[in-house]
């Protein structure tokens, strides 16, 4: 039996778990900084890699004591090395680092973006047969829009992926136009369950590649709308808050139509990119996975079955971090003490 401790502090969430076997979740611990980020709008990267100091400890002794395993049984720890904020990213890596070294531990680096793919991987009970590859894999994040053809554990073939905004960044940007707030998301969505998400058809982008996303057409034509409705200037970045002028039932329909075409052009795409590949499943993840829109749309039109983690899952976890480096770990692949955080690492080189 493995039993790998997961850390992960790559944006605003310090986090630690321990899995068995890379995927019986024994406890999860998050300690989310969204309430700090809020005043900004967004995440401040000074006050999240203070925050992460402070927390870190306590969050690795909490998935310790939940999981009610000590060091001695742990078998590795698997941290996040990137993509991330550098400044976070340090921070789980020392500590993963610290803990390697004192209980002399081996250590696995693990890309922030396996890690969400992995979190698919995760279940309850521990006798759930691995899945049959290949394997299609759509990551929706705040940083990341990426299709993915997997044929083998940590075998990536990128498909396409968003040539501007990533979707949870589209999701951010324009709940900040509609005046609804940090983190955009789940915002949305909250506001569009009162919207008709026909009272505008938003365009859905064609790309050169039939499989690349782009959002940020969307995101404009959501703004002009904005922008003539309240009848004067407005631009993404300005300090009075946008939107306060429409009545709640115009922003959340223009928030039910934006989540539309958003979540249409995500699910168009990956059915295609299925059935042209024969998959034998779809695997959706990353915190706009957590979109209750998408997660019934890709399951309405996708000709495979849909895996999805549950919601807990979707967002930043270390649990997640813990399942691919315990894949990685199983492969032989040790890191060095001397490993460096990569802020820009790529899932494919
Ligand atoms: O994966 P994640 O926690 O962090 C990154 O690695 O980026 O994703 C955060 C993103 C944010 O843009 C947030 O607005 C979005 O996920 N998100 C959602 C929902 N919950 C979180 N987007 C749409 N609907 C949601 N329910
Ligand atoms: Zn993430």
């Amino acid at each position: 039996m493995t039993l790998i401790l997961g850390i992960e502090t790559s944006c605003d969430e310090t986090a630690a778990a321990v899995l068995k076997e890379g995927r019986v979740m024994l406890s999860n611990v998050v300690a989310s900084q969204i309430e700090l980020h809020r005043q900004y709008g967004g995440v401040f990267p000074e006050m999240a890699s203070r925050q992460h100091v402070l927390a870190i400890i306590p969050v690795i002794r909490q998935a310790l004591a939940d999981a009610a395993v000590s060091w001695d049984d742990l078998d590795a720890v698997a941290v996040t090395r990137g993509p991330g904020l550098a400044g976070s990213l340090l921070v789980g890596m020392n500590a993963a680092k610290g803990a390697a070294w004192a209980r002399n531990l081996p250590l696995v680096g693990v890309n922030h973006l396996e890690g969400h793919i992995y979190s698919n991987w995760i279940q309850a009970e521990g006798n759930t047969p691995d899945k049959a590859f290949p394997v299609l894999v759509l990551i929706v994040s705040g940083g990341h829009t990426e299709l993915i053809l997997m044929s083998g554990h940590g075998q990536y073939q990128r498909l396409g992926g968003t040539i501007d905004d990533a979707a949870g960044e589209a999701f951010d940007k324009v709940a900040r136009v509609l005046g609804l707030g940090y983190p955009g998301g789940p915002a949305i969505q909250n506001a569009a369950q009162k919207g008709n998400d026909r009272a505008w058809r938003f365009p859905r982008a064609r790309t050169r590649n039939a499989y690349d996303f782009s959002f940020s057409g969307l995101k404009t034509a959501v703004l002009r709308e904005v922008q003539r409705l309240e009848g004067q200037d407005l631009s993404i970045s300005r300090k009075l808050t946008p939107g306060e002028h429409l009545p709640p039932q115009t922003i959340a329909d223009l928030a039910a139509s934006f989540q539309r075409a958003l979540v249409d052009a995500l699910v168009e795409k990956t059915v295609r990119a299925a059935q042209e590949t024969g998959v034998s499943e779809i695997c959706v993840c990353g915190g706009v996975s957590a979109n209750a829109v998408l997660r019934q749309s890709m399951r309405e039109q996708s000709p495979a079955p849909v895996s999805v983690p549950p919601i807990y899952l979707c967002t930043d976890n270390a649990a997640m971090i813990a399942a691919a480096g315990h894949y990685r770990f199983m492969a032989g692949e040790r890191a060095g003490l001397d490993m460096d955080v990569i802020p820009n690492l790529r899932l494919i080189p």
